[in-house]
């Protein structure tokens, strides 16, 4: 194992039910001005803002809302967060939803808390600020992210044209609730977008070095095959709790730090997505899952034991008679399946990429990852999709 340190300051309360049975004793510990953020308004439609409100109403909080948090949270919208945070004195923040709710409302935390350029000082020069921010708490409503445990803030600068975010310890959220049932109402393609989000964070930390026997790359493969197995099973019955309950950890396990532990972590396909999404203001999952597998037959051979393992382990490929190229390209070609399986989108066409010519400007704009097991260049993330596409 490499040497690490490793801290995960949310306090996790997970469950059915668990929303009805702690929200009000965890509100008390925090002072009367409550901001409560929420996406587009599935929480009207399926009762959990009725729930929360009425906690809080009983708590005696003057709540401030913050609404119509959108997907790809924008550095406007946190703008206009920070604005309402400062104005109205907010102590505490309840962020209601998925990634975009929770990315969003940690960068208003942060930004409402600091007097310089947040975007300039934080997102572009990661870890130069020094700042406290508003004490975040959230209900996770939707799964995929893992965002309710890490520090991670994906903001899209539409004027500059980038989606960004690194993971400040900081921004944390202090407490997360997790009901399953609070997921039966997602519909079926964000479910899988969210479960490849889910897996996608799982490869990318996975595929990529040490390659020595470790805990963490053990803990991935199990991660692995129960999404392999309970997102199918969710997509098909929306209320089985048992699939949704374990998506919903598994994501959580996916980003809290835990399986990256001693690993270099990728994230090139991440990295890619994030500038696609800039350009295009994709979904994130649906990105990714047509990233994925170009991505990975490009540099395959350049961690062959890796893949070679993935596709026996996580896939249950018979390696009889076969080379460890043939292993990995059917490891791979087993996730293609997946996808297709899970109906998401396998190119950019379908995603709504109309034409290749926004291409080289979107691969000039991505990050290259030094943990990728391939030797990455703007070239070669180019290749990568004009493949995709
Ligand atoms: O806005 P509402 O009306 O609430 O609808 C949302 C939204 O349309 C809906 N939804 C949420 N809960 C629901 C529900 N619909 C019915 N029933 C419910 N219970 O789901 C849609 C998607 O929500 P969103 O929050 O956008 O999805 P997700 O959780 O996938 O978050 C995506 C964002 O997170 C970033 C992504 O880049 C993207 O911006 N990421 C954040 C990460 C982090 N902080 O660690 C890591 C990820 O890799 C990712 O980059
Ligand atoms: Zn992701």
């Amino acid at each position: 194992m490499n040497n690490f340190i490793f801290e995960n300051s949310t306090k996790v309360y997970f469950g059915k039910g668990c929303v009805k049975e702690f929200l009000a004793g965890i509100m008390d510990g925090y002072g009367k001005n409550v901001m409560l953020a929420y996406g587009g308004g599935s929480i009207k439609r399926n009762g959990v803002y009725d729930e929360i409100t009425d906690i809080l109403a009983d708590r005696g909080k003057n709540v401030v809302e913050f609404s119509g948090i959108m997907s790809n949270p924008t550095y406007k919208k946190v703008m206009e967060g920070a604005a309402l945070a400062r104005k109205n004195n907010i102590d505490m923040m309840l962020a209601v939803g998925g990634g975009s709710v929770m990315d969003c409302c940690k960068a208003v935390s942060l930004a409402a808390a600091y007097d310089g350029d947040v975007w300039s000082d934080y997102w572009e020069k990661r870890g130069i600020i020094d700042v406290e921010p508003i004490p975040l708490g959230v209900v996770v409503t939707v799964t995929g992210t893992g965002s309710e445990c890490n520090g991670g803030a994906v903001i899209t600068n539409e004027e500059k044209k980038i989606k960004t975010g690194g993971d400040y310890p900081k921004c944390n959220p202090k407490f997360a609730l997790m009901d399953p049932e609070y997921t039966f109402s997602v519909p079926k393609m964000q479910t899988a977008s969210g479960g490849f989000d889910i897996l996608s964070h799982i490869m990318e930390t996975y595929f990529s070095k040490t390659d020595e026997d470790n805990i963490s790359d053990d803990i991935s493969e199990a991660l692995m095959r129960s999404i392999i197995r309970n997102l199918p099973a969710a997509l098909k019955n929306p209320q089985d709790y048992t699939a949704r309950s374990n998506l919903m950890w598994a994501s959580t396990m996916a980003e809290n730090r835990i399986i990256k532990l001693g690993k270099a972590c990728d994230f090139q396909a991440h990295q890619i997505e994030h500038q696609l999404g800039a350009y295009t203001d994709c979904n994130h999952g649906c990105g990714l899952a047509v990233i994925h597998p170009p991505y990975y037959r490009y540099i395959y051979k350049d961690g062959l034991d890796k893949f070679v393992r993935f596709a026996v382990n996580v896939w249950g490929i018979s390696a009889d008679g076969k080379s460890k190229e043939e292993m990995a390209a059917e490891g791979v070609q087993a996730l293609a399946g997946f996808i297709k399986e899970i109906g998401l989108p396998t190119t950019l066409r379908e995603l709504g990429v109309k034409d290749k010519s926004i291409l080289p400007e979107i691969a000039e704009s991505c990050n290259i990852a030094p943990g990728s097991y391939g030797n990455m260049t703007k070239e070669a993330i180019l290749e990568i999709l004009n493949e995709s596409f």
